[in-house]
């Protein structure tokens, strides 16, 4: 029998400026923690949604399901398992996840991926044209079929091009969105502070499926290769309901982490699935009304001349971390 057991403070402290790392849209971290004597919970913070950027609030949904999957990845490596009882209350949307914890000695493999978090980075630079084995997609795959989401590997080329001519009109259906545009400046560039994406994080765009963040001032890879290459893995979900969209971020950060163990470069995007046209567009076109997308990831290898990339900022902890 499962015993629940009393949270040390300074330990799951520690777990949940790991759990922070997670990737948010816009680096805007919308997220709450409450933690009780046994129990951590996860609250999502609608103040904190972009509402021309991300008008039905997926986008923040899909964050604080990194940051539940971030958390539980960052306790496993302190030596804590848990239990998670995901949308615990009916009256109340925005709680999105309790968390229970039992001791258990974490295994190298727990070890490896939680070592991920502090290693990871989105990374939207260009990638060399090395070849991603199939292994690795499949584990990738695998780890995004533990949280109940289906992964599309867009090999084909038809369906690579319906994908790219999606982020092309949401693109084009973004530059005439003044609310839009204005939110993109405020949360990028060099006025980014502990929120937003800094301007050293963002490169100038080269094609539609980069996102122009304000004042782009990462240096582009070079690279040898003729050409770069990467691969994109398209997220989708059965539902499309609040659940389907936090299990949907969990399985953004198990693929993001198991990547970035491999030694692989990422970058999570969404502008087209932000446009309701371009989203029904990817799901009739792209995957065949299986399902809704959620999420796309473009994975790759860096160029070994590439520069690491910092880290981007996070709030303090006593902004999102409050006692029950
Ligand atoms: C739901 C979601 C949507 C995102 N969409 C994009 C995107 O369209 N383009 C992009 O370059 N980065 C995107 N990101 C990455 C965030 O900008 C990034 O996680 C944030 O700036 C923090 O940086 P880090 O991931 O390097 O820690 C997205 C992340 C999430 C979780």
């Amino acid at each position: 029998m499962m015993t629940t057991t009393h949270l040390e403070h300074d330990t799951f402290r520690a777990a949940l400026a790991l759990a922070a790392r997670a990737p948010s849209v816009h680096n805007t971290q919308p997220w709450s923690w409450r933690m009780g004597d046994s129990t951590l919970q996860l609250y999502a913070d609608p103040s904190r949604q972009l509402m021309h950027t991300d008008p039905d609030g997926r986008d923040l949904i899909l964050s604080c399901g990194a940051a539940l999957h971030h958390l539980r990845i960052a306790a496993r490596g302190l030596g804590w398992d848990s239990v998670v009882h995901r949308l615990p209350n009916p009256d109340d949307p925005d709680h999105l996840a309790a968390v229970e914890f039992h001791a258990a000695e974490p295994t190298i493999a727990a070890l490896r991926l939680s070592q991920a978090i502090s290693d990871r980075r989105t990374d939207r630079r260009r990638y060399t044209s090395w070849e991603v084995p199939a292994a690795h997609v499949s584990a990738l795959a695998a780890a995004a079929a533990e949280c109940g989401v289906v992964v599309r590997d867009i090999e084909d080329s038809w369906a690579r091009a319906q994908l790219v001519h999606a982020f092309e009109r949401a693109a084009w259906q973004h530059t005439r969105d003044f609310g839009y545009g204005a939110e993109l400046s405020r949360w990028s560039g060099r006025h980014a502070a502990t929120v937003g994406v800094p301007a050293r994080s963002a490169v100038a765009a080269t094609d539609a499926t980069t996102r122009p963040f304000a004042d782009p001032g990462l240096p582009q890879a070079v690279l040898r290769d003729t050409e770069g290459a990467d691969r994109m893995l398209l997220l989708a979900t059965a539902g499309d309901d609040r659940l389907s969209r936090l299990r949907a971020g969990e399985a953004t950060s198990a693929i993001l982490l198991t990547a970035t163990m491999f030694g692989m470069a990422t970058c999570p995007l969404t502008e087209p699935l932000e446009v309701p046209a371009t989203r029904a567009e990817i799901r009739d076109q792209v995957i065949g009304d299986s399902g809704f997308p959620q999420m796309i990831i473009r994975i790759g290898w860096a160029a070994t001349s590439s520069e690491p990339l910092a880290p981007t900022p996070r709030r303090p902890l006593d902004e999102y971390v409050h006692r029950l």
